[in-house]
């Protein structure tokens, strides 16, 4: 099959898993400054995507979309080191164009996943697992009072620290991440080379900053307040 037999193929399903996920941070990330306007509202989100049907038809979703996107990560790698030989190891001769991010997608991409462990040990079990079992207690409050276990989470110096560097290896996972699909589906011409270069750096810098700005706003609350 096309998608998994070529070369062009399978950086489209990457591209367009890589894609898929950066819309659900998007809304993930517009959700969570809610909380920083009204608890309660943000609470009430949470409620609605506890275990609803809908709502595990999403996680599901989104999961599939995120083992496509790791599966096909590792074999791309995998035949892209085979295809270039011993050659990847003349470190001198890598043009001066190719960034970092470029080379070291699979790395941030495991610090990504490996964040994404903590978060859901955070999160996730506390909440939607804690639904999906019936309404048990698994953390420290209920299972929808996202807003809380935020402030828990975040009065901690060391998750502060945790979420920030995991951020910021999202931010070069994504600036490089969604630029570089944009190139897979064609749109590379001359202006828009750069030009989806700035857009990614811009988008990428506003989803990271809108996750940081909860974790910064909450860790500050937690002293004064
Ligand atoms: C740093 C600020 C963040 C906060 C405060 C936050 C908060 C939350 C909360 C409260 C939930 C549980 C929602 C529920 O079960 O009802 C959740 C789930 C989740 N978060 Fe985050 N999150 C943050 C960043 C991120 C980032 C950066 C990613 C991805 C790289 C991410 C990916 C997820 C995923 C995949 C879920 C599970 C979604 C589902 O069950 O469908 N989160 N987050």
């Amino acid at each position: 099959m096309w998608l998994s037999n070529s070369s062009i193929g399978r950086k489209v399903v990457m591209s367009v898993t890589g894609v898929a996920l950066i819309l659900f941070l998007t809304f993930h990330m517009s959700m969570n400054l809610v909380a920083l306007f009204s608890e309660d509202a943000y609470n009430m989100v949470c409620e609605f995507l506890g275990a609803n049907w809908y709502a595990l038809v999403a996680t599901v979703a989104l999961a599939a979309l995120f083992v496509i996107h790791i599966i096909y990560a590792f074999w791309l790698t995998m035949l892209n080191r085979k295809a270039r030989g011993s050659e990847r190891y003349a470190v001198s001769e890598k043009p001066k164009t190719v960034e970092w991010a470029s080379q070291n997608m699979l790395v941030l991409g495991l610090v990504v996943i490996l964040g994404l462990v903590l978060h859901f040990a955070n999160f996730w079990y506390k909440m939607q697992f804690a639904e999906i079992i019936g309404d048990h207690y698994l953390g420290e409050f209920g299972p929808t009072d996202g807003a809380a276990y935020i402030a828990y989470t975040f009065a901690s110096p060391v998750y502060v620290i945790l979420y920030l560097v995991w951020l910021v290896a999202l931010w070069f996972h994504l600036t490089h991440g969604f630029w570089s699909a944009m190139q897979t589906f064609g749109w590379n011409n001359k202006i828009w080379f750069e030009r989806w270069k700035v857009i990614s750096n811009v988008y990428a810098t506003l989803l990271v900053l809108g996750f940081a700005l909860v974790v910064v706003v909450y860790f500050f609350k937690s002293l004064c307040c």
